[in-house]
């Protein structure tokens, strides 16, 4: 289990999942559940539209809210279909997911424009989630460890160390998203560990107290192992977080 400085984190990614009937029923079975003394600390991430809803039934809980994306670092502005973190802090988000691989790929979203969004979160006071990860081909030609370290490293170069003082990192490889196939614990470790000792090497204190959560096919049946490993603080969790009973079990795994 992780450093008792990192407070486990599980979060769930409901991507375009959905409807007001479902996550107002899907956050009521996780409240039920949920204490504010647990050692874990539980996140969801909701599509915008039903932030205000989901905000307002977690008011009285200790379950912490965040979005799946902003717009740059503009406050605001002529950015149509845009939203920005200042919008996110009224809605009550603490945390924003940055960089997940769909929008790299689906939306064609660049380090530079991973990098924008992280700074417009951080300015805007909500704690970005950075993902990260390598596609198979990647991982197969043995470049892992050099992918996700460019993509952490862009963050690193524009933003200086000290802002990860104030993130979270997922490490989510894209053959293990949404595919039912999960790292293993022992190659899941091995990619935290790289990127623990990438901060590391700018600045051990802040490497020691950030928390890199593990994304991809996390499921109830496999969180323990996955939790079990020291440089593993939490998972972002995509189609199981939309299950109470399976998101709840993946929590209980990270007390
Ligand atoms: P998955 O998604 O759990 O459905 O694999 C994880 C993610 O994309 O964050």
């Amino acid at each position: 289990m992780a450093s008792t400085q990192r407070r486990p984190l599980i979060a769930g990614n409901w991507k375009m999942n959905g409807s007001i009937a479902s996550g107002r029923q899907l956050v009521a079975a996780l409240a039920e559940k949920v204490t504010a003394d647990s050692d874990a600390e539980m996140l969801v991430c909701p599509p915008f539209v039903f932030l205000d809803q989901i905000h307002q039934m977690l008011a009285a809980t200790p379950i912490r809210l965040g979005a799946q994306n902003l717009c740059s670092a503009e406050g605001s502005g002529a950015y149509t279909g845009e939203v920005s973190g200042e919008m996110l802090v009224e809605f009550g988000c603490d945390f924003v997911i940055v960089g997940h691989s769909e929008r790299r790929t689906l939306y064609g979203e660049s380090d530079a424009v991973v990098t924008d969004k992280f700074r417009g979160a951080q300015a805007a006071g909500i704690v970005p989630i950075l993902c990260c990860g390598e596609t198979l081909e990647e991982r197969e030609a043995g470049q892992t460890a050099a992918v996700v370290s460019r993509q952490v490293s862009a963050v690193i170069d524009a933003l200086g160390i000290d802002v990860f003082s104030n993130a979270v990192v997922a490490y989510e490889p894209i053959w293990a998203i949404g595919t039912g196939r999960t790292a293993t614990p022992d190659q899941a470790q091995a990619v935290h560990n790289e990127i623990r000792a990438l901060i590391s090497s700018r600045d051990a204190t802040i490497a020691s107290n950030l928390r890199i959560l593990y994304g991809g096919s996390v499921k109830g049946s496999n969180a323990a192992e996955l939790l079990g490993q020291p440089d593993i603080d939490g998972g972002l969790v995509g189609g199981a977080s939309l299950d109470a009973e399976d998101f709840l079990r993946i929590y209980d795994a990270a007390r």
